[in-house]
């Protein structure tokens, strides 16, 4: 893509990744990606806001080049990460005036990951200021977007802040700005689903710290800017705020069909009852619809069956996720089959420690489920429904 004007003086410069289909060899892409570069020419100096992963560093220099960028002054690094850092070493190498302006635990995070000299590092405290001329950056410490070095960036004059991560979307689209509201809000919920959401305590603050910035253009560093930033800021404020909702997430796998009689069994009581459910059949879902799901659940019940004496992997998998995740989960509980034992509820329910739910009492059938088995299956619809009635989930 080639460098596109934001406003006069700032132009877009980074890359779209049309064809990527996973992110840090877990995090499924449907839609591609981007990675969004922004330069700043003030009118004494000019600072290039992040850079793009390595794969498409050729990219952004080019952009600079079209641009006829023969000095930058700052290459901003709001965030470690090699998506946005990866090309540093070619940008200072080819601009040898340019200061690295990051946090001090940025800066120790760059030099370890890309061995970048000391020397060429500016570090920034929270909440300071650079002149560019007629434009100034500030600075906007806040760690934890989901690494621990991470900041924001505010164009003052110009109302615009780029918050590397935070509020982006792995969308690759030509559209600058969000156009389609319905599908990037599916793929800004995805992107925070998998690796915000178990920071949720950290983004709650920087929401706090940001009601004090009058914002114009929100440009994140994936996906589209937005231009009407509480369209995105209502959307995580819903996230990260609301209780979660009355609804079940199903996560489930099955060898031979006892536990998938048991999970349309357990999704069609709960339907009766007036709650929502969410089924992923593990074997073949996309993690990042499991995750989504997680974000408004109240409660999850994971279906397994029992082999090599416990859960089946794919739901020892999806227990792991959960966990890691952090959700607002309220409660959960686990349904499945065994043939001669084992310790599946127990292994699974170590797997869990990081929720805070109560363990609703798991229903585990013999082979096929059968009649008192299927009872069992319509009190533990019972008992989410009245759980969820209690907690006035809607
Ligand atoms: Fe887009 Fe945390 O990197």
């Amino acid at each position: 893509m080639k460098p596109r004007e934001i406003r006069p003086k700032i132009y877009s410069v980074g890359a779209i990744d049309w064809d990527r289909r996973l992110f840090d060899a877990l995090i499924p892409l449907p839609d591609g990606t981007s990675y969004n570069s922004y330069l700043v020419m003030g009118s004494q100096k000019t600072a290039l806001i992040d850079t793009v992963d390595p794969t498409m560093q050729s990219v952004l220099i080019s952009n600079l080049e079209q641009l006829g960028i023969k000095n930058l002054d700052y290459v901003i690094a709001n965030h470690a990460e090699q998506d946005h850092s990866g090309s540093l070493p070619q940008v200072i190498a080819k601009y040898p005036q340019a200061k690295i302006i990051a946090t001090p635990k940025c800066k120790n995070m760059l030099i370890d990951l890309l061995m970048l000299p000391e020397e060429r590092f500016t570090t920034a405290d929270d909440k300071q200021v650079i002149s560019l001329g007629d434009k100034t950056l500030e600075f906007i410490h806040a760690p934890w977007v989901h690494w621990p070095e991470t900041m924001l960036t505010f164009l003052r004059e110009d109302r615009i802040l780029f918050p590397c991560d935070l509020f982006g979307s792995h969308l690759a689209t030509t559209d600058l700005y969000v156009m389609d509201e319905g599908q990037v809000y599916e793929a800004a919920k995805r992107y925070y689903a998998e690796i915000m959401m178990p920071f949720r305590t950290s983004i709650e603050k920087h929401l706090e710290k940001l009601k004090d910035y009058n914002i114009e253009i929100i440009a994140p560093s994936h996906g589209p800017m937005y231009d009407k930033p509480e369209f995105i800021l209502r959307a995580y404020h819903s996230w990260v705020f609301d209780e979660p909702k009355n609804i079940v997430v199903l996560p489930y796998t099955s060898m031979h069909g006892s536990t998938r009689k048991m999970v349309e069994y357990l999704v069609g009581a709960l339907t009766q009852r007036g709650v929502a459910v969410k089924q992923f059949d593990l074997a073949v879902t996309d993690i990042g619809k499991l995750a989504m799901a997680l974000v408004d659940a109240a409660t999850v019940v994971i279906g397994t069956p029992t082999v090599l004496a416990g859960p089946h992997p794919n739901a020892a998998y999806a227990a792991f996720l959960t966990n890691a995740l952090r959700p607002k989960l309220k409660f959960a509980s686990i349904i499945g089959s065994y043939s001669w034992g084992g310790r599946t509820v127990q292994q699974l329910a170590e797997m869990i420690p990081k929720l805070k739910v109560e363990l609703l009492e798991p229903v585990l059938s013999e082979g096929l489920p059968k009649e008192a088995d299927f009872k069992a299956l319509d009190n533990l619809a019972e008992t989410i429904a009245q759980k969820h009635k209690e907690c006035n989930l809607t």
